[in-house]
């Protein structure tokens, strides 16, 4: 997986299980593999002009370390799968990085079991985009672009 640390690069950070996509409940998740979104992601965010670091891991402290990694960078998209809703530590980590931070969801919790609903980590987000497989990630950075160059126009929300 692709690695670069500068202000033109945004960090795709994704949690556990996604490493099994493209077998995992794609009735959910869809059929593309975490490498055809990794491909996917740096091939538009290399369009728009920005670098992408692309990383996964199954471990709370290890996603907890990754986003302290990626505070140095322009923006943070992260789907953190099962954390999303349980991890205080990950809340703690994403509330120190000042760049806009996007949570991700190939499905969409709220349309799914009550233990899904709460996201623990959305007050460290700038927003959310659920519900839409795959493309969810580049609709993730496209939001992240426009806030990083300032053509949403929005501050705070
Ligand atoms: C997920 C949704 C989470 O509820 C779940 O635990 C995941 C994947 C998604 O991308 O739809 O592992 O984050």
């Amino acid at each position: 997986m692709s690695t670069s640390s500068d202000s033109k690069t945004i960090a795709v950070l994704n949690g556990p299980n996604l490493n099994l996509l493209g077998t995992r409940q794609p009735e959910i998740y869809g059929r593309q593999t975490l490498a055809d979104i990794e491909a996917m992601c740096v091939k538009h965010s290399k369009s728009k002009g920005f670098d992408l670091r692309f990383q996964q891991t199954n471990i709370e402290g290890e996603l907890v370390s990754m986003v302290q990694e990626a505070r140095t960078c322009a923006a943070v998209l992260i789907n953190a799968a099962g954390y999303t809703h349980t991890s205080v530590a990950l809340l703690d980590a994403l509330l120190t990085v000042d760049a806009p931070v996007i949570e991700v969801h190939l499905s969409s919790p709220h349309k799914r079991e009550a233990i899904r609903h709460r996201s623990v980590i959305a007050p460290a987000c700038t927003g959310v985009i659920a519900g839409f497989g795959a493309l969810s990630y580049r609709l993730a950075l496209d939001a992240a672009i426009a806030l990083v160059d300032g053509s949403l126009g929005i501050t705070e929300g």
